[in-house]
Parts: C-alpha cells; structure tokens; sequence
C-alpha cells in the first residue's frame, strides 16, 4: 500500500509544485517591481483562457475591479492593457516613444513582412522613410484629391452592380461583401492602376483571391503568440499556410513590377500612382538607402490592401446595422442627403463637408466599433516607468480603443447609437481627443485617415442616397444582432445582409 501514497504525494507535488512556484514568483515579482493590478490567471496559460471570443469585451470589464490600467499574462507574454481616456492620453502623450515598438505576431514575420511593413517594421530609419513617404507623398489630401474620379467609377460601379444583381432570395445583399470589392478596387486604381476585381461578374483575379487568403490567415489566433516555444512545432500549421499564401501573393505582385518596368521602357510614360511614387523615391538623408528593394517595394503595397480594405467595410457594414437599427438617426441621415443633393445630384467626395450628420454617423459608429480595438499593439523598447508602475522591456501593449469609446466617465449614454453628440462636441479621430482613437494617435497613428475618412464618407453617402434600405423579417434578428468576432479586425458576428430599393430619381 505504500507506493499508493508515495505514488498520491508525488502527483500531488507535480502538480502543485509548478502552481505554488509560479504564484510565488508571479507575487515576488509584482511586488518588486510593481507591476500594474491584474488578475492572477492559471499558472503556464496566464489569463488567455479567459479572454473568450470577445477580448476587448472582457478586457473591458477588468476596469471595475482593477481600474484604467491592467496588468496580464498571456501565456508567457507580458501584457499592459491601457482602459481609460486619461491612461491613454498619458500613454500617447508622455510615453509615445518608450512604447513605440510593435508586437508581432508569428504569421506575420512571414517572408519578413514585419520588416517590410510600416505597420510593423521596427521603431527606425526604414519606418521613418516610409511613414514619411506615406503621409507626405500618397496619403496627403492633394495627391488623393487628384484621384477623384477614380473613386468615382469604383462608386459608380458598385452601385450599378447592387442595382443589376438578380436577387435569389429575399434576403438582400451582404453589405460588407460588397463594400469590400469596391474598396479593394479603389485600392488597386490607386496603388497600381489597376481594376482587380470585376464588380459585373464578382470575380477577383488571382492577386484578390491571394490577399482574401492572406487576411483570412492573419486573422486567426495562434498558440504559438501566446507560446512562442511552440514556433518550432507550428501546431496550427498557421506559419506554413502564410509562407505558402504570402509567397504567391509576392510573386503575383512582382509579375505586376515586372509588368511596370517593361511598360516605362517601352512608353516612356510615368503613371500617377502610388507604386511611382515609391520608384521614384531617392534617399538622400544620412542612414537612407538609395531606393526601395523590390521586396520593399512588394511588401508596402500588399500593407495597403490589407490596412484600407477589410477596416472600410467592417465600419461601414456598423454603420449601416446601426442606421437600420435606428430608424430615427436613418431619417436624419437620409434628409440631410435629399436637403443637400437635391433630388438629381450624386453624392461627391467634396459634398463631406456640407453633411455634418453625415460625419457624425460615421464617427458615433466608429466609436462604437473601432474596426482595430486594441490598436495595433506597441511593444516597450525599454524597461519604462508609466503612471507609477514598472513596465518591464518587451511588453506588449492593447490601448482598447473599443473600451475607451464606451466609457462612462467619458460618454453620456455610452452604449446607445446617438450621432447628434458629436455635433456639438469638437471631437476628431486624429490622435488628438484620447477619448475617441479610432485610428490611434502619436507616431504610430494610422498613415491612412485622409484616404480613410473619404472612402467612408463616400461609400456611405452613396448607398444612402442612391438606396433606400430595409431588411427582410428572416433575417430581422440577425441583422439586429449587434455581436462581433475578432479577425483582421472585429466584424459583426452575424454579416448584415440588408434589401436595396432603387430611388425614384429624375436625372
Ligand atoms: C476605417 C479605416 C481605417 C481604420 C479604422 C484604421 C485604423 C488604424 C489603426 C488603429 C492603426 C494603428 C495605430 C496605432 O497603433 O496607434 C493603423 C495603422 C496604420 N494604418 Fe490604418 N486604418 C484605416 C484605414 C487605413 C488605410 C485606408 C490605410 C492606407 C491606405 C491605412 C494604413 C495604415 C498604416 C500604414 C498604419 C501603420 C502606421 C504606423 O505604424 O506608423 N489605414 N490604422
């Protein structure tokens, strides 16, 4: 009998052992150091088990009890999440560059994407030339402003392809699916003009087919994120799915470099698109390279598609769930359009300014479902002191945008759907007001707000005033449903899927 209880005391203190140890450091180590308040969680896992589906949602809930700033463990990776607009100001304000590093995850060191991406490239000269690039040479409002009447055919588009789809059922459209298409071809006008997606036949060429692969990859949750132990192992198999996904993509885009330079020989001609800006460019700065590498080259434009296209249709398939949820705002939106076009006149880019609900639905929807809730998360370059605690080297950092745009301390009825706040508050999502960081703020801000901020408006305005939109009883619940999922970025649970009824209109 006596190996039994040898054989119960050893399982007891395997068991225990690693528990106890952990607790104890966990403990030895928050109290040396002072680490920001948070939930113990299990020993090896940490509290990934319990963030659920919905992780800017439980995270949320974690102020009460720890207040504005938490401290986690995901597996084995330090974790601050920042919950307050007073944290977040803090944060951006004071602590911009201690933090300015990215958090990276496995899928995306892919073929060095995270070298080659602004997003993600490393805090250095690489990123500096690029951002630069970006904000100063493609993304400013004169360069897109020349690209107007791009815009337009893809709008153009679009609309005649709702109007000429037969509908099977009587269901109605899935909204993001199409928004989705034309955002992508306004991309590709844009940064290679070219047309990638056919909007009559639905079709996507092979590079569209590639980068749906791509975003659908990137989207998942890894293990390996939380356990980079296991990178060898690959236990998803996620990291050979990108490699194989991402280096088709780079080839098919290499095909279209190609292409460009058997074109400049031959024609002598310079398109107006952003790949030319970026052969144009000639570092004459200390550090600067000469030019961009073609792997550079490839791997910026493929950051493009994937930053502008899925958040563009996810903000507007809320906004449109929120519109028809809210049949009061929908009047509104809907008779500041007829008052300012008329009944003949399409809705233009230069027709944003005069709609001021028109702005405020799309803002009141974008804080209430920030398409990126936690950012794109920063990494602590140094071990850093931040509002009185100790942030160890290497921490990565979720600012919950989605959290903070649903405070109470900040928000008069923070949960309901009420544009109208924003017409009398002077509040903007360019990195100034924390309260409201949709797009984030300090150096790492989103590089496309100009582009983004028409191309919601445009494709806002468009479907409003072209369509009147109901939704057919089936599918009333779900389209109501206002539950999300997190991917690329968060989407709604359920996909609106919404009638649209053509306007009688005399043209
Ligand atoms: C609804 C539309 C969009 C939303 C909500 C959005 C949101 C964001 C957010 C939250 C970040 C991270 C900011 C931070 O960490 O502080 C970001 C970064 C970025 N976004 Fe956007 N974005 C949108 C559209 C676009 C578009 C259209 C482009 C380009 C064509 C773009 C390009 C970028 C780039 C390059 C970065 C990385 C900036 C850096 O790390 O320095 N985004 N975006």
């Amino acid at each position: 009998m006596e190996w039994i209880w040898g054989y119960i005391f050893f399982s007891i203190i395997t068991v225990l052992f690693p528990f106890l140890h952990f607790r104890w450091r966990t403990l030895l180590y928050n109290v040396r150091q002072q680490l920001p308040p948070g939930p113990r969680g299990w020993p090896v896992f940490g509290s990934m088990l319990e963030l659920g589906n919905e992780p800017h949602k439980t995270l949320m809930d974690l102020k009460q009890k720890y207040g504005p700033v938490v401290w986690l463990k995901l597996g084995s990776i330090n974790t601050m999440v920042i919950l307050s607009a007073k944290a977040a100001g803090e944060f951006f304000r004071n602590h911009d560059m201690a933090f300015a590093e990215r958090s990276v995850t496995e899928v995306m060191k892919s073929h060095g994407y995270d070298k080659g991406s602004l997003a993600l490239a490393p805090y250095g000269t690489y990123w500096r030339i690029m951002k630069r690039i970006m904000t100063v040479q493609m993304l400013v409002n004169k360069r897109i402003t020349e690209t107007v009447e791009v815009r337009r055919k893809c709008i153009d588009d679009l609309i005649e392809w709702i109007e000429n789809r037969e509908f099977s059922s009587s269901e109605g459209i899935h909204v993001a699916k199409f928004v989705f298409l034309a955002s992508f071809n306004m991309l590709g006008k844009l940064v290679l003009s070219r047309e990638l997606v056919d909007p009559k036949s639905e079709k996507g060429t092979e590079f569209f087919a590639a980068m749906v692969g791509l975003m659908e990859c990137s989207g998942h949750q890894n293990i390996v994120d939380v356990f980079p132990w296991l990178r060898w192992l690959d236990p998803q198999g996620l990291r050979r799915k990108m490699d194989r996904g991402l280096g088709k993509t780079i080839e098919i885009v290499s095909g279209f470099l190609k292409e460009r330079f058997e074109e400049r020989e031959r024609t002598g001609e310079k398109k107006k698109d952003f790949l030319e800006v970026l052969l144009e460019y000639e570092g004459k700065g200390k550090d600067e390279p000469e030019k961009i590498s073609d792997q550079e080259l490839i791997l910026i434009i493929l950051e493009i598609f994937l930053a502008g296209s899925e958040t563009t249709s996810s903000s507007i398939e809320w906004a449109m769930t929120e519109l028809l949820c809210n049949p009061e705002a929908m009047d509104k939106v809907k008779t500041e359009l007829s008052e300012v076009l008329g009944d003949t006149k399409k809705f233009e880019e230069n027709d944003i300014d005069n709609h001021k609900y028109l702005q405020a639905v799309v803002k009141e929807t974008l804080r209430l479902h920030p398409p990126i809730p936690f950012l794109v998360p920063r990494k602590a370059i140094q071990d850093t002191e931040f509002v009185g605690y100790h942030i160890p080297k290497g921490t990565q950092v979720f600012v919950n945008t989605w959290a903070i745009g649903r405070d109470p301390e900040c928000w008069k009825d923070p949960l309901d759907f009420k544009p109208e706040r924003f017409l009398d508050l002077n509040i903007e999502y360019r990195g100034q007001n924390f309260e409201f960081i949709p797009f984030g703020a300090g150096r790492r801000i989103c590089a496309g707000i100009p582009l983004a901020h028409r191309m919601l408006h445009l494709v806002l305005g468009a479907l409003l005033s072209e369509f009147d939109w109901e939704i057919d009883v089936s599918v009333l619940d779900e389209a109501l449903d206002t539950r999300d999922r997190m991917g690329v970025t968060v989407r709604k649970l359920k996909p609106l899927k919404a009638i649209p009824k053509t306007k009688n209109r005399t043209l």
